[in-house]
């Protein structure tokens, strides 16, 4: 029988800087505390995450994140087995960031340090949440991440597919802007889209005959810009009703095509016989019960049961990263001091690396 290990996760690597403690064992944890700084507020006037602004707010946040943390675990340092960071992909300054204070926190205490690939902190979210089995089928779907996933185990995921260009989430914050509704996009949308006709405006849905499970969200944003210039050259501006229309008619698109590609991945994953199928879905974007709502109905069409665990977990945060230090304690051995940060870090070495950088960074 494995022993209950406790780990600190720190996690700084978009524009969020996290610390967390997590107690358990694989797939049978405990959050202790979660802390999540986030700096809209210091970006909202760029209209992105500035990596410069980023960085600088990590350094000087880290540190009190962790002292947070512990507090509300009602833990010290000396109680901690390990510690678990996110070493990429990201932003590199504020991943460095983190990178260095665990550095120093492992080499101070002599706790063993474990470097965590940050999209592996999402996919092994379900474990995290609800203890699901592995192997499992996994969307990831946020302002920075849009991947289908096999995951097999603590450090094996079979990427079967993913974005080419712009990821949902940095989608949903574009068209909100083209639209004249404010950030972040995503749940204005949903907002506008409440008293929209999603059947006004045929917009596309890229890649929907090609096989495989890729999906490409660029094409889709510039037929919102046009049909947004139509309107406005037509009548001078936008009505509240076009606003809602747009938003409702961009939202369908999105869910069709996430759905059209989650009932391929689900096809691919089913090949594999799983014992107790089962279709998670995490990141901001999942937040959205159009997208949600569409996921379920193909994941129930395929006889695999849906997952989508609570959105604290989904979004970026340090407990899934501790989470996945405890799974991964299992299966290798700790990091070094020479433990890197890297920007770009392919989840899947085996599958071809996927194209584009989002505003929040490299996509995998
Ligand atoms: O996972 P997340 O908090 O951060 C990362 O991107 O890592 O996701 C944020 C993204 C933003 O782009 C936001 O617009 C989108 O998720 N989002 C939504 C909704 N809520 C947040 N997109 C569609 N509908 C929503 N309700
Ligand atoms: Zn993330």
């Amino acid at each position: 029988m494995t022993r209950a290990h406790t780990f600190l996760g720190i996690e700084s690597s978009c524009d969020d800087t996290a610390a967390a403690v997590v107690r358990g064992v694989p797939g049978d944890m405990v959050v202790l505390s979660s802390v999540v700084y986030g700096q809209t507020d210091l970006h909202a006037a760029y209209g992105g995450v500035v990596p410069e602004i980023a960085a600088r707010a990590h350094a000087e946040r880290l540190d009190v994140s962790i002292v947070a943390a512990l507090e509300q675990a009602e833990m010290t340092l000396s109680d901690l087995d390990a510690i678990a960071v996110t070493c990429g992909p990201g932003l590199i300054g504020g991943v460095v960031s983190g990178v260095m204070t665990a550095k120093g926190l492992a080499m101070a205490t002599g706790k063993p340090l474990y470097g965590v690939n940050h999209l592996a902190g999402h996919a092994l979210t379900p474990r995290l949440s609800d203890g699901v089995q592995f192997p499992y089928l996994m969307l990831l779907v946020s302002g920075g991440h849009c991947q289908f996933l096999i995951a097999h185990g603590p450090d094996r995921f079979e990427r079967l597919g993913g974005t080419i260009d712009d990821a949902p989430g940095e989608a949903f914050d574009k068209v909100a802007r083209l639209i004249g509704l404010g950030q972040p996009g995503g749940p204005a949308v949903e907002e506008a889209a409440r008293d929209g006709d999603a059947a006004r405006f045929a917009f596309p849905r890229p890649l929907a005959n090609k096989p495989g499970c890729d999906l490409s969200f660029s094409g889709l944003k510039t037929a919102v810009l046009r049909a947004r210039d139509d309107l406005v050259a037509e009548a001078g501006g936008l009505h509240e009703q076009d606003q809602a229309d747009l938003a409702a008619s961009f939202q369908a698109a999105v869910a069709d095509s996430l759905a059209g590609k989650s009932a391929r991945a689900l096809a691919a994953y089913l090949a594999l016989s799983p014992s107790n199928p089962t279709f998670c879905v995490a990141g901001g974007v999942a937040a959205n019960m159009t997208i949600r709502g569409a996921l379920e109905t193909v994941s129930v069409e395929y006889g695999a049961a849906f997952l989508a665990p609570p959105l604290a977990l989904c979004t970026d945060n340090a407990a899934m990263i501790a989470a996945a230090g405890i799974e991964q304690m299992q299966v290798r051995a700790p990091d070094g001091m020479d433990l890197s940060a890297r920007p770009r870090m392919p989840l899947d070495t085996q599958s071809a690396a996927m194209l584009g950088s989002g505003k929040k960074g490299a996509k995998a």
